[in-house]
């Protein structure tokens, strides 16, 4: 045996790893694999990882689901028909389970994730208008929503209509709907889970708003739910909530199959009402079997592990499983907002009801304290927990709140290390008060500030 040096004294870790121009030389595997597997140790542990809504656990048979089909393209489909067919079979689930009238024939589609079908449905709304004889700049009208929509706004030329918050008013209220809406509004964007609060917007109500705006002006203006999260929760934990195809204005509805669908990330879903709704001219055509298949993507080539792996945890759960999942991380969240309350500086804003909202728990800070809740949050770094603390969006940035988003795989004995966590913190910040703004703070959150302000832009 040829005296082989131990891995840390071979070359390659002697030096720091290649950071600027493309390397020169070669490295070996297990070296060049212990070089980024070492770094990647500065990164946050993903399961307490309270800011994200992302899965973050997923059984072994999933994981060799992925592993199985890392190598397997979506868009070939005739090169992959089984992985068309269970991406095609998974669509008409989510379509039944969100009641299309027809799940058979109402298109739909997995994409990235919610982000990129937020962009289909609202391209599918800016073109059906346009089809409809619409002219001009279109216009959308929502309550505070996730970057992805003020990304569809910039990148597809849509004027966003965001409705600002009043007072306690957390969420789009129905009442305020009518007046944003004009002859160039191709559709009003309910979130259904807002990604600040966790509080499910009321879709019934503004359908509702909008029928009556319809027989008072004529105007007939289409719902697109954005049901990020909520989409693969309420089915299960509140079933009589009504807020999707029940609902005959709904058209389209996006959610993520990487949230609580379950799914590895990578996966969301795209479903329409029926087939009307999606325009034509979205629609591209890939090989399949000899013939072709209707596609209506942003990107061309897609990991197909992801959907192959939804169906899996379709197929393995069924409705049952949901339920039993879903309530339990609900029992979760509603625990951790109970001792949360308990602790006596937090005021609840979302405390975990399936009827009221996701179940990413909520809070603000009670008046009088010596710290704030950027404090908090870089306190709570320090044992490895991340969890958001940001304003509430315009017109009420006064306020600060912090969400914690209990998902599949954070247990009663997870919240109970991190309410002891919570409280010798809130010690410490009593006895060496900081102060810290956002920005020192730094952390994470699904607001995002454009590089470039928008009037700097026009
Ligand atoms: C309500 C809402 N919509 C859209 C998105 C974007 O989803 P994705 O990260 O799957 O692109 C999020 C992400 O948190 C969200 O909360």
């Amino acid at each position: 045996m040829p005296d082989l040096p131990d891995l840390f004294a071979m070359p390659g870790l002697s030096r720091g790893a290649p950071k600027q121009g493309f390397p020169i030389k070669e490295m070996s595997p297990p070296v060049a694999y212990q070089v980024v597997h070492d770094e990647l140790l500065l990164d946050g542990v993903s399961r307490i990882n309270l800011a994200t809504f992302c899965t973050t656990w997923i059984d072994d048979h999933a994981r060799r689901l992925m592993a199985e089909s890392l190598d397997k393209n979506i868009v070939d489909k005739d090169e992959y028909p089984q992985t068309a067919e269970l991406e095609r079979r998974a669509a008409r689930m989510v379509a039944d389970l969100w009641h299309a009238p027809n799940p058979a024939t109402a298109p739909g589609t997995s994409t990235i994730g919610s982000s990129e079908a937020a962009m289909l449905g609202g391209l599918a709304a800016k073109f059906r208008w346009r089809h409809n004889g619409g002219t001009g700049t279109p216009n959308f009208v929502c309550g505070p929503v996730q970057v992805c929509w003020e990304k569809f706004a910039r990148y597809f030329d849509v004027e966003i209509r965001q409705i600002p918050l009043r007072g306690d008013r957390l969420t789009m209220h129905p009442d305020d709907v009518a007046a944003h809406c004009d002859e160039r509004t191709i559709m009003v964007v309910p979130t259904f889970g807002q990604t600040f609060t966790g509080l499910f917007e009321d879709v019934a109500g503004i359908s509702k708003a909008l029928d009556q705006l319809q027989h008072s002006s004529g105007l007939d203006i289409p719902i697109h739910v954005d049901a990020a999260s909520g989409g693969f929760l309420a089915p299960f934990t509140a079933p009589e909530l009504v807020w999707d195809f029940r609902l005959p204005r709904v058209k389209s509805i996006n959610a993520s199959g990487h949230k609580t669908g379950l799914a590895p990330l990578g996966c969301g879903w795209a479903i329409w009402r029926e087939a009307a709704d999606l325009p034509a001219s979205l629609i591209f055509d890939v090989d399949y079997l000899g013939g072709s298949m209707a596609t209506f993507n942003l990107n061309f080539s897609r990991p197909g592990g992801q959907a192959i792996t939804q169906y899996y945890d379709f197929i393995r759960l069924g409705r049952t499983g949901y339920r039993r999942v879903q309530s339990e991380i609900y029992r979760v969240a509603q625990y951790l907002a109970r001792r949360l309350a308990d602790l006596g500086p937090f005021e609840l804003i979302n405390d975990g009801n399936p009827h009221r909202g996701i179940t990413a728990v909520s809070w603000r800070l009670r008046e009088g304290q010596r710290y704030n809740l950027y404090d908090l949050s870089d306190r709570l770094r320090t044992r490895g927990w991340l969890i958001a603390a940001y304003p509430l969006p315009a017109d009420r940035e006064d306020e600060t709140i912090m969400r914690a988003v209990i998902r599949h795989g954070f247990t009663v004995d997870m919240a109970d290390l991190l309410l002891a966590d919570i409280g010798r913190c809130l010690g410490q910040l009593d006895k060496h008060a900081l102060t810290l703004t956002k920005a020192e703070a730094g952390g994470f959150t699904h607001d995002a500030t454009p590089a470039v302000p928008d009037s700097k832009m026009r």
